[in-house]
């Protein structure tokens, strides 16, 4: 059972940056990871927040919630948020990191991440592909 977290912005996929992050919609992108964990034979939740203190609050949650995994795309707080990165540090389901853009052949502050060290890893630049990836690790190498 997955919990997919897209954080601050991501609620404008489609309308913001098409050239980078494309023109699908956050929508589509979770009926995508919902119709991906079918394939994969697990349930998936699809939340998404503007609100740092709401991402800390389902990370918190999400092992007494019964989820065997998390995928996030932290948006613009992967690259300062130690209260995100303490949740994530702090919980023992494990995390996959996300990146829609390659956040590395992006600007200076993009290439630091606060959070991935606690994450099982990250994808960074594979578009929505990096969610499948991250799922298909979860459910197959987490043995989730
Ligand atoms: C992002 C990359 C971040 O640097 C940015 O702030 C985002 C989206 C991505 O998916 O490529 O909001 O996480």
């Amino acid at each position: 059972m997955l919990l997919i977290l897209n954080g601050p912005n991501l609620n404008r996929l489609g309308k913001r940056e098409p050239g980078v992050y494309g023109t699908l919609t956050l929508e589509e992108l979770e009926r995508q990871c919902e119709l991906w964990g079918s394939e994969l034979s697990t349930t998936v939740t699809c939340r998404q927040s503007n609100f740092e203190g709401q991402l800390l609050e389902w990370i918190h949650d999400a092992e007494e919630h019964g989820f065997t995994g998390i995928v996030i795309n932290p948006g613009a707080l992967t690259h300062y948020s130690y209260a995100l990165r303490d949740a994530i540090s702090g919980q023992n389901v494990p995390v996959v990191e996300v990146h829609i853009s390659n956040v590395d052949a992006r600007e200076e502050f993009r290439h630091k991440s606060v959070t991935a060290a606690v994450c099982k890893g990250k994808i960074s630049g594979l578009g929505f592909a990096g969610y499948r990836f991250a799922m298909e690790f979860l459910v197959e190498e987490v043995g989730q």
